[in-house]
Parts: structure tokens; C-alpha cells; sequence
């Protein structure tokens, strides 16, 4: 085992992933000039091993929603505290340390670098974070094993299927084994079969590794396989 695989494993053990959402507002000022209150009052929590999603209409706030958890914008009002951490709080490059560590995207596209490998695109994050060099290879390697991917480390992306694409983009979502993983409609590009495979990696993972994935979908059955399904709705959420 690698030391960077040994610290991530005591930190795994002593840190306790949790997030509390508390009455958060975004507006915006549409071209018009008319202010849109997207998030009214937004207030949940999400505790260590919890995969939850967050369904509603299109432009009901679900992405606005998942880039002020990510500390991608400010809220106008509220609270983002991820394991005693306050993300709105956070400014400049301890914003954006706290981004590279704490936190993993997927998006509905990739967004993979398409000269690059499969493992030198899941081993990018470790670069920017600068976890040591020895160490990228193997934890980009483990993930793709990790996401069903064994057999394809050294393809470039462009020679991947869009399944096989997305399992990439999720191995490099979760391949410094962030505490929050934040996925926005991760499967609504996707095949239902392939979309159910992606959503039940993601899911184990999170519950395996004590992580919080905070899920956007459009998607019934990932919502399914989820712990919990909150609906936004009219700028705030509510179990459903
Ligand atoms: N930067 C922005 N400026 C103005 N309006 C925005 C901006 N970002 C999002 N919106 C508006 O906010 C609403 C919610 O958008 P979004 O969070 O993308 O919804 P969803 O992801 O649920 O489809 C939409 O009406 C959208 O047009
Ligand atoms: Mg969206």
C-alpha cells in the first residue's frame, strides 16, 4: 500500500463527513432587469455515507443549488458548513484548496481531456492538488479498476464509449476521495442501463467510503437507489 493510500485511509476514519444547508438564497438579476429568486430559503442536512437527491423541474434551482454547496458561487444568504467547514466563508486560494480537496464534480458531460488517457485524465486532480508524485499512477489506476474500468488506464478518451467516458469522469470525481461528491444530472446523457450502472457505483462508493453525494437527476430510478429524494420546489426542498 502506497503512503498517500495510507493517509487517506486514517483521514477516511477520523473525519466525519457532514453537511448542513441552512436558509439559503440566491437571486439573480435577469437581462430584463426583474430579480429571480431562485433558492428562497434552502435548508437540509446530509450526514457520512448518505447519497441524496435532489429532484424538481428544470430551472426550479437544482444546479444553482449544487454550485454554492461546491463554493462555485455565494449564496445571498445562508450557510454551507462541510464537516464544521463554512464554505461561504472561504476566499481566494483557501476556496479554492478547500474546492480541490473536499470536493468532487460530475457534470452531465465529461468534460475529459480528450488527448489524454483515461489514467492521466483521472489522475489530473492529484496533479493540481499536488498529493505526491509517486502516488498519481496507482490512485488513478485503483479508481478506474474501482469503476469497472480495469482494462482501459491507457485508452485514450476518444477510443471510450459516452459510459465508459462518464465512469472516467466519475473515477476523477472521486480519486482524492473528497467528502462531498456533487453530481449534476450525471446520468442524463447516458442510456437507462448505462445511466442505472454509473448511479449504483456512485452510490456504493459514497456508502462504502462514508463519503456525502448530494445527486441533481431527472433520473427516477438513480433518485431510487439514493438514501433520501428532496424536491425543490419553489426556491426551497422538502422530502419526498
Ligand atoms: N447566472 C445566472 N444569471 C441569471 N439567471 C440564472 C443564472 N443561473 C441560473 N439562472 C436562472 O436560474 C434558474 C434556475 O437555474 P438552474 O439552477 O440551472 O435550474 P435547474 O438546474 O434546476 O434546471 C433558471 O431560471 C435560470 O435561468
Ligand atoms: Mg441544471
Amino acid at each position: 500500500m502506497s503512503s498517500l493510500q495510507t493517509e487517506i485511509e486514517v483521514e477516511a476514519e477520523h473525519s466525519v463527513a457532514d453537511l448542513n444547508v441552512v436558509d439559503l438564497r440566491k437571486s439573480f438579476v435577469a437581462p430584463n432587469g426583474d430579480r429571480l429568486e431562485v433558492l428562497r430559503g434552502v435548508t437540509f442536512e446530509a450526514h457520512e455515507g448518505e447519497s441524496v437527491a435532489i429532484v424538481g423541474a428544470s430551472g426550479s434551482g437544482k444546479s444553482t443549488l449544487l454550485h454554492l454547496l461546491g463554493g462555485l458561487e455565494a449564496p445571498d444568504h445562508g450557510i454551507v458548513s462541510l464537516s464544521g467547514t463554512d464554505v461561504s466563508g472561504l476566499k481566494g486560494n483557501d476556496l479554492s484548496s478547500f474546492r480541490q480537496s473536499k470536493i468532487g464534480f460530475v457534470f452531465q458531460f465529461h468534460y475529459l481531456i480528450g488527448d489524454l488517457t483515461a489514467a492521466e485524465n483521472v489522475s489530473l486532480p492529484l496533479r493540481i492538488a499536488r498529493f505526491p508524485q509517486a502516488s498519481f499512477s496507482t490512485q488513478a489506476k485503483a479508481l478506474l479498476n474501482e469503476v469497472g474500468l480495469g482494462g482501459r488506464h491507457d485508452y485514450p478518451i476518444s477510443h471510450l464509449s459516452g459510459g465508459e467516458q462518464q465512469r472516467v469522469a466519475l473515477a476523477r470525481a472521486l480519486v482524492t476521495n473528497p467528502p462531498l461528491l456533487l453530481a449534476d444530472e450525471p446520468t442524463g446523457n447516458l442510456d437507462t442501463s448505462i445511466g442505472d450502472e454509473i448511479g449504483q457505483i456512485l452510490v456504493k462508493f459514497v456508502r462504502n467510503r462514508s463519503r456525502i453525494a448530494i445527486i441533481a437527476t431527472h433520473n427516477e430510478s438513480l433518485a431510487g437507489i439514493c438514501d433520501r429524494v428532496l424536491l425543490l420546489e419553489d426556491g426551497r426542498v422538502r422530502a419526498v
